[in-house]
C-alpha cells in the first residue's frame, strides 16, 4: 500500500478482472521505487520470505531444489528464482507487471544468471499440466487475486504429484490492524473475519487503482486441503533482534508483538 496516486479507500467486493486491471498497472507504476527501496535487502540472487528477512536457505521449506522444475508466481524482479537457479533448480518466473519483469531482465544481465519469465496471471498459468516439482510465491500474487480458488487450482494443475507448494503472505491477523508501522498499528480496528477487499479508487478518474484481498488462516487451510494439498508447514517468523528495517506496515514496533508474515508449505498428494 505504498506510492499510489491520490486515492480514496473503500471496502467493497471487487471481481478478478477489476483486481487485475488495477494491480497490473499499479505494480508497473510502483516497480522502480520498489526495486530502488527493497532491491538491496532482497539481493539480486537472494531468497527472503518477507520483511523479517527469513531466507529460504534457513527455512528450507522448498526442499532440495537441484534438478527440480520450479515456478515462481508473482516473481517480480526474479530475485528468489535466481537464488533457486544458483542452487541448481530450473526456476521460471511469472508476473502480472511488465515493469517488474523489465527489472528482472536487468538483473539477469547484471548477474549472468537469467530467470526465463513470462507476463501472466496466477489464475491462468500458461503451462501444461504436471510441469513443475515446486511452485512458490514470496509475497507474490496471492493477496492481489480475487479468484483465489482458481489460483490454487491452477497451481495444483501444473504441479506434479508429490510436488511442493509454498507461499508467504501478510499474516492474516494483520488485517485487523491499521497498516501503520508505529503504535497506531497495534490497535485492532476491524474484524478479522470481514473478507471485504481493501480498495483504493483514483481520485482523479474514479477508477479502481489498487486492491488487496484477505483470507483467514482457516480459509487458507480449507483452500489447500480442498485442492489436494497436505499442509506441511506454517511458519510465522519472529522479528529478529536488532532488525530495524521498516517496510510498509512492518516494523520492529509491531513485529516484536504480532506476526507480520505467514509462510505456508504444502505437498500435493
Ligand atoms: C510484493 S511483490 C513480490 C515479488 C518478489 N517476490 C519480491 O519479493 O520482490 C508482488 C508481485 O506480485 C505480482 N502480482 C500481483 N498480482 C499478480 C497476479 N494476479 N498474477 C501474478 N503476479 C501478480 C506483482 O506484479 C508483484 O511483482
Amino acid at each position: 500500500m505504498e506510492n499510489h496516486p491520490p486515492v480514496r479507500v473503500e471496502r467493497r467486493p471487487v471481481s478478478e478482472e477489476e483486481s487485475r486491471r488495477a494491480n497490473g498497472p499499479d505494480w508497473d507504476r510502483y516497480a522502480d521505487e520498489y526495486q530502488a527501496t527493497h532491491g538491496e535487502f532482497l539481493g539480486d540472487v537472494g531468497f527472503v520470505w518477507g520483511p523479517e528477512g527469513l531466507t529460504e536457505a534457513r527455512a528450507g521449506i522448498l526442499g532440495d531444489l537441484a534438478g527440480r522444475d520450479v515456478l515462481e508466481v508473482g516473481s517480480g524482479a526474479g530475485q528468489c528464482s535466481r537464488w533457486v537457479r544458483a542452487q541448481g533448480g530450473r526456476a521460471y518466473g511469472l508476473d502480472l507487471s511488465f515493469r517488474q519483469l523489465q527489472h528482472s531482465r536487468r538483473i539477469d544481465l547484471d548477474t549472468e544468471l537469467p530467470v526465463p519469465s513470462v507476463l501472466g496471471t496466477a489464475t491462468a498459468l500458461p503451462f501444461r499440466d504436471d510441469s513443475f516439482d515446486v511452485v512458490f510465491s514470496s509475497f507474490g500474487a496471492l493477496q492481489f487475486v480475487s479468484d483465489i480458488d482458481v489460483a490454487v487450482a491452477e497451481t495444483a494443475r501444473v504441479l506434479r504429484s508429490g510436488g511442493r507448494y509454498a507461499f508467504s503472505i501478510t499474516h492474516p491477523t494483520r488485517w485487523m490492524f491499521p497498516d501503520d508501522p508505529g503504535e497506531e498499528g497495534l490497535t485492532a480496528s476491524q474484524s478479522y473475519w470481514d473478507r471485504t477487499p481493501y480498495v483504493e479508487i483514483d481520485d482523479a478518474t474514479g477508477v479502481v487503482a489498487y486492491v488487496e484481498h484477505h483470507r483467514t488462516l482457516g480459509d487458507w487451510v480449507a483452500l489447500l486441503a480442498g485442492h489436494g494439498f497436505v499442509i506441511t508447514d506454517l511458519l510465522e517468523p519472529e522479528w529478529p533482534e536488532g532488525h530495524e528495517r521498516v517496510w510498509g506496515g512492518w516494523s520492529g514496533v509491531r513485529g516484536r508483538l504480532t506476526p507480520g508474515t505467514a509462510i505456508f508449505g504444502a505437498r500435493l498428494d
